[in-house]
């Protein structure tokens, strides 16, 4: 199977085109994992995804929903979530996005927002899918984001859990810091690194050995072999994608019916390790971003969690979930 890409690769490289097959990650999914092929930027690409029916189906509501995945998250990452929207009568749709996890690490790829959601767009368009409720985590709250800015027709109902991008870094003054170093940042990643950023931003500085599950998933991709630099790179070109490409100036055009969960001792900011002092105090307050972004969307409700922080889905399972199905069911 793996020499089989490998050798449609060599051959595609002879012929001029290219061919980034899909990852070779073996990590177990908790679904079938699919693949959407399509062609992106002169490669032939294949985006990975998981399509879980309505579990319940005296409850089936022929809703979907689409959930995007963080940085430092795979579409694995969401099986809580997913089993639980399931039950609830969804279909539901898990992707992972192009350079990430089981999807084609591209040697080259122009990342954007707009080039994700797009891709993400024609995934649905190949399942036939006309409306969806759209659910983001961290990055992936950023780009479910720009796809509803981008998508309005589709996207029903916009849900972000601690989103990339409420605050534009740069402009209070993040530095540029340009790709290479970026690309060193994560050569360099490993176990110590991720638990530290995560015990501090993630969980409150506190540790629980069944956080070590996402951790060690992630040092799973920095190691594979014969992938683990494109990832590396992949990984520094989403990092400039989210400090370069703010949507924070965007939220007043939101159609969407949105819902803001807010783990608030969440002090998420990119570019905050590289920044100084001066400029690290003024960045990454989910205490006060929720508040300021709820009250720029036109149709936004806010449910913030007092003491979790950047991933309230893991941290605090049911009483994330409790506010998110109360949400749903009031908001169909
Ligand atoms: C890439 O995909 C297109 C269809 O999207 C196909 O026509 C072409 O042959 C593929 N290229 C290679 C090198 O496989
Ligand atoms: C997508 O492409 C991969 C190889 O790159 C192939 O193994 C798989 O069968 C293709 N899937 C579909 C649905 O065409
Ligand atoms: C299906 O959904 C209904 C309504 O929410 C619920 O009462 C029932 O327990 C669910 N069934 C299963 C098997 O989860
Ligand atoms: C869901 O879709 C099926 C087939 O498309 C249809 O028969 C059913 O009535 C729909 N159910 C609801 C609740 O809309
Ligand atoms: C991670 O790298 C640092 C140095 O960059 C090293 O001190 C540490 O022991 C490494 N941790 C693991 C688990 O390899
Ligand atoms: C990447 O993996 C290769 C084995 O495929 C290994 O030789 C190399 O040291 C790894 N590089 C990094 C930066 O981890």
């Amino acid at each position: 199977m793996r020499s089989a890409a490998l050798i449609l690769t060599l051959v595609a490289t002879v012929l001029g085109a290219s061919v980034v097959p899909p990852s070779s990650w073996s990590y177990p999914y908790p679904w079938p994992v699919q693949y959407y092929n399509f062609t992106s930027q002169r490669s032939n690409l294949s985006m990975a995804y998981m399509d879980v029916s309505a579990a319940n189906t005296t409850y089936a509501s022929n809703k979907t929903i689409v959930l995007l995945h963080g940085k430092n998250f795979c579409g694995a990452t969401w099986e809580d979530t997913a089993r639980r929207l399931s039950t609830h009568g969804f279909r539901v749709i898990v992707a992972d996005q192009i350079g990430f996890c089981k999807s084609s690490k591209p040697p080259s790829y122009q990342f954007s927002l707009q080039q994700l959601a797009y891709n993400t767009h024609a995934l649905l368009e190949s399942l036939s899918i006309k409306q969806t409720y759209v659910l983001g985590h961290s990055m992936g709250g950023m780009l479910a984001t720009r796809f509803a800015l981008m998508y309005p027709e589709i996207t029903s109902h916009l849900i972000l859990t601690n989103p990339l991008g409420l605050e534009d870094w740069k402009a209070l003054g993040v530095p540029w810091r340009n790709l290479d170093l970026l690309y060193a940042d994560e050569l360099v990643t490993n176990y110590t690194s991720l638990r530290k950023y995560q015990q501090a931003t993630y969980y409150v500085n506190t540790w629980k050995p069944e956080y070590d599950v996402w951790v060690n998933m992630l040092v799973s991709l920095y190691q594979l072999p014969g992938e683990n630099t494109t990832f590396a790179w992949n990984m520094a070109e989403a990092t400039d994608m989210v400090l370069t490409q703010p949507i924070a100036y965007e939220f007043g055009l939101i159609k969407s019916k949105t819902l803001l969960l807010i783990g608030a001792k969440d002090n998420t900011a990119i570019g905050k390790a590289w920044s100084p002092p001066e400029v690290q105090a003024k960045l990454g307050n989910y205490a006060l971003l929720g508040k300021e972004t709820v009250a720029k969307i036109p149709n936004a409700d806010l449910v913030e969690f007092d003491g979790l922080g950047h991933s309230p889905q893991v941290q605090d399972s049911e009483k994330y979930h409790q506010a998110l199905f109360d949400w749903l069911d009031r908001s169909s």
